[in-house]
């Protein structure tokens, strides 16, 4: 089973998660069923995805009572300022259909926008008000998280960032960990394109494991939150056998090893300034 990990405000989150990042809103309800039939117990959507709805009725007709549940949501990009982002929390909260929510996520910073404090700040506000238990951040860099830091005292329990065998963030890594920032890992698999690479297939096979299994094992090794996505019922479930076999410290180093410049698949949250 997997384990939960502790945050810096005293909650705790499961470490392994679906994502569903690109789900179609059609099959959103029956995909998230699909995994909470499976075991997972943290469902990680965002206002962008367009598909809270679906989680919300995955939620509603799950055998498993909602407080075993976890689920994250995530402000969108253009609704930093506190206006819009009450609004905005107000609606996913009413499209998800619980009463609290378990973490909300800045989704990006969009520095160029430079409203990503007062965000912060409405964040706070609505943690304080008891409406979400714990919050955070996703695609912050360092100087993002020092400056929200340092302008509330207040730290993210989470930072959602891009995380793989070819993006290992580990300059990153070590300031997360000096500041109890947990790193929950988005397209873990490397958004599928690390699904035929040779050295995680020899691994793989010496465990007689799937490279995916293998690479979300890595994950978790790594005590790092991992919500894998998928829309197929077999493969969600497949994601989550991974309880039952440990990587050793050669695999390990083999798989560190697959760290790579260039690695990133998604935008740079540096200059990421879409709007939606
Ligand atoms: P699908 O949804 O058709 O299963 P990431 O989580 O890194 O973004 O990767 C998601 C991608 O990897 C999706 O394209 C998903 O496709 C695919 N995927 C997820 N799990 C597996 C698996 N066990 N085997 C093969 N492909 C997978």
């Amino acid at each position: 089973m997997p384990e939960s990990i502790s945050l810096n405000d005293g909650f705790s989150i499961p470490q392994l998660g679906l994502g569903v990042w690109q789900v179609d809103p059609s099959i959103t309800a029956k995909v998230v069923g699909w995994g909470i039939e499976g075991g997972y117990r943290l469902i990680d959507t965002a206002e962008g995805y367009g598909n809270e709805e679906g989680v919300g009725e995955a939620i509603r007709s799950a055998s498993v009572p909602r407080s075993e549940l976890f689920v994250t949501s995530k402000l969108r990009n253009r609704a930093h300022e506190r206006d819009a982002a009450l609004r905005e929390f107000d609606a996913t909260m009413r499209k998800l259909g619980v009463e609290q929510l378990d973490l909300f996520l800045i989704h990006w910073p969009v520095p160029k926008q430079d409203k990503y404090v007062e965000a912060w700040k409405t964040l706070i506000e609505l943690r304080d008000a008891g409406r979400v238990r714990s919050i955070g951040v996703s695609n912050f860099n360092r100087d993002h998280l020092e400056r929200i830091i340092g302008e509330t005292g207040v730290t993210p329990a989470v930072n959602q960032i891009e995380l793989h065998p070819r993006l290992q963030q580990r300059a990153a890594r070590a300031f997360h960990a000096e500041h109890r920032i947990q790193i929950e890992s988005w397209s873990p698999l490397g958004s599928g394109r690390l699904l035929d690479n040779p050295t995680i297939d020899g691994i793989a096979r010496k465990h007689g494991k799937t490279i995916a299994q293998t690479i979300i094992r890595w994950h978790l090794q790594e005590g790092l939150v991992v919500i894998p996505k998928s829309v197929n019922r077999d493969r969600i479930v497949a994601n989550f056998d991974v309880f039952d076999f440990e990587l050793d410290a050669d695999d390990m180093q083999a798989i560190a090893s697959l760290d790579a410049a260039g690695g990133r698949t998604g935008a740079d949250p540096a200059t990421a300034s879409f709007m939606f």
